[in-house]
């Protein structure tokens, strides 16, 4: 961690300023309840590091220093990307995973970029009624809190296939593992996300004897503070993938044990299920915004499509301006529109047609711009109609990885919510994922992010649900100038959107871009929700354009790294999550 120099981003004076008095006296009585909310303000700033060789950003410090060590080693960032990936599944346990999956985006400094999929799969008795009670309701209850909700991981077999391929060739998959499985025997102190998450989790990891025996104390209370977090059973998985590969995970006894965990708790993943997993490499989407090359994950996340689709709406704009009010307008118009998008048309692009080249052209950008009043607020229903819930989401960790060779990797990965459906396979010390809620389990019936689908995310087997996930990289002349992701749900996608044009056309260093508070639209509900910290003039200003702003507590964390035009590493560890750490050399 030599070399770190911290200083107070730009454009961040004033996140903690309390505007509610500014609000207009004719302001109705919820939306004075929600400005409170709003106004209150973070009292966090970001901490730039800075760094010449390699950096890596990731939301729990041990993983970050792993990966950084595999860089001091002569690792590439893939090699580093693959230890902090396998380290999190230790130390950030409610998101770092081997029993979830994700999406690699990496740019190699011969100037190729790559997508590794390692998003589960449903298990073969899944079809489209896996999700109904008996009225044919979407039944919340099956797709998030119960074993019929994991889907086949991916993300043993994704950072595997990350490394054979990409990795530097100078360490086995052992040795980058080997960290993990150190921690995971020797325990880590409960502290940070884990001592901040966990509790909230109690009664779900409660419910499952083979998870309260790692995460809880022997008397069924909550581990506190001081105690430590020993994943003896965890250590010894590793240890068999370390010494045998990705088959100790897919074909032997961890399948076993992963498959008879989900039997006897009512699920459907069969031995047979695990053995015909596949990580797949997929060829990235890529669009440009101003002199800038975004490479983001093509579906089955809809993150990049909506990405660029939003992109290419806002470079219609002069977004370089001092009218906040006005440049989140015009984003939340954006948002909308690329989100109805994604209700509509995406889904695994394995079973299903998306119509990616048509979504993300500037031709289909300029047709949306052209709907877009700048004065005010097109209401969801005017765009499609649709179903309108909400539901807040959990957890998934985004981790920011570059080397000195020119490489870059963005990961994002998750069991979508936080520590998953909560069980962890007997004998394993595997948390398990409840990731095929992200499927639209019936037209209409909104996810746990309040998303809704259609038939192009129908459940069923074998098929990969439609993600938010967006590990992106932006290139500036063909080599990486930001790095970033982001935990969150449906907010993913626009937090990494607003990261980038704070940097873009806002011209905020990383740490502000970001730190800033951040909104979202997600086109259904037709709401405009609002992080703390913006001030009561921008909210008003919204509001008389229409949107309807409500509060909301913060979601997302964007771990970042930027790179300077004389090549040094900027990382901004997003303050949003406790324990995230930016750490360089
Ligand atoms: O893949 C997705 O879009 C979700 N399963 C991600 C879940 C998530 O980000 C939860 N984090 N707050």
């Amino acid at each position: 961690m030599a070399n770190q120099r911290r200083f107070l981003p730009r454009r961040l004076t004033g996140v903690a300023v309390v505007c509610v008095v500014a609000l207009s006296a004719g302001v109705r009585a919820e939306d004075r309840a929600a400005d409170a909310a709003i106004g209150r303000g973070q009292g966090d700033v970001a901490q730039p590091v800075v760094a010449h060789n390699g950096m890596v950003v990731a939301q729990e410090g041990r993983a970050a220093q792993i990966g950084v060590d595999i860089l001091q080693k002569g690792g590439n960032a893939v090699d580093a990307a693959v230890a902090t990936g396998f380290a999190l599944a230790v130390s950030y346990p409610r998101a770092g995973n081997i029993g979830g999956g994700g999406f690699m985006v990496i740019h190699r400094a011969n100037g190729e970029d790559s997508a590794i999929d390692y998003r589960e799969t449903a298990p073969r008795a899944i079809d489209a009624k896996s999700f109904l009670d008996a009225n044919g309701n979407a039944d919340p209850q099956k797709s998030r809190e119960s074993a019929l909700a994991i889907g086949v991981p991916g993300t043993v077999a994704g950072l595997a296939l990350a490394e054979q391929k990409y990795g530097s060739g100078r360490f086995t998959l052992g040795d980058l593992i080997a960290p993990a499985i150190a921690m995971a025997r020797d325990g880590i102190a409960f502290t940070d996300d884990r001592a901040e998450s966990l509790p909230n989790e109690h009664a779900r990891l409660a419910r499952w004897p083979s998870s309260a025996k790692i995460f809880l104390k022997a008397d069924g209370g909550a581990l506190s503070p001081g105690d430590r977090l020993v994943q003896g059973d965890l250590a010894d998985s590793l240890q068999a993938i370390a010494r045998d590969g990705p088959r100790a995970f897919y074909d032997g006894t961890i399948a076993e044990k992963l498959a008879a965990a989900a039997h006897a708790a009512g699920g459907v993943m069969t031995v047979d299920d695990l053995k015909d997993y596949r990580a797949i490499e997929r060829v990235p989407v890529r669009g440009s915004y101003r002199r800038y090359d975004i490479v983001s994950m093509p579906p089955p996340s809809s993150g990049g499509v909506e990405l660029i689709e939003m992109l290419n709406i806002l470079e219609g704009y002069d977004l370089a301006h001092d009218d906040e009010a006005q440049t989140l307008f015009l984003m939340i118009e954006a948002m909308k529109r690329a989100y109805a998008d994604r209700a509509l048309f995406l889904g695994d692009p394995d079973k299903v047609q998306n119509p990616v080249a048509r979504l993300i052209a500037k031709s289909y950008a300029a047709a949306w711009r052209a709907t877009i009043d700048p004065a005010q607020a097109t209401p969801a229903s005017d765009i499609r109609a649709g179903g309108n819930s909400q539901n807040e989401g959990r957890n998934t960790t985004h981790f920011s990885v570059v080397d000195r060779f020119g490489n870059a990797v963005a990961n994002t990965y998750t069991l979508n919510f936080s520590y998953g459906v909560g069980l962890v396979a007997d004998g394993t010390g595997i948390l398990l994922n409840n990731e095929l809620d992200d499927f639209a389990a019936k037209p209409e019936a909104p996810n746990a992010y309040g998303l809704i689908g259609y038939d192009a995310n129908a459940p069923g087997p074998g098929k990969r649900p439609l993600s938010s996930m967006t590990p992106t990289i932006v290139l500036k002349d063909n080599k990486p100038f930001l790095v970033t992701g982001s935990p969150g749900g449906s907010r993913i996608v626009t937090a990494v959107l607003q990261v980038i044009v704070n940097v873009i056309d806002r011209g905020m260093d990383i740490a502000g871009a970001v730190a800033a508070p951040r909104l979202h639209n997600q086109w259904l509900p037709d709401q405009v929700f609002a992080e703390p910290g913006f001030s009561g003039a921008v909210i008003a200003a919204l509001r008389a354009r229409g949107d309807k702003v409500v509060a909301q507590r913060p979601f997302t964390s964007a771990n970042s790294i930027m790179v300077t035009p004389e090549g040094f590493f900027v990382g901004a560890a997003d303050p949003r999550t406790r324990g995230a750490l930016a750490v360089g050399y």
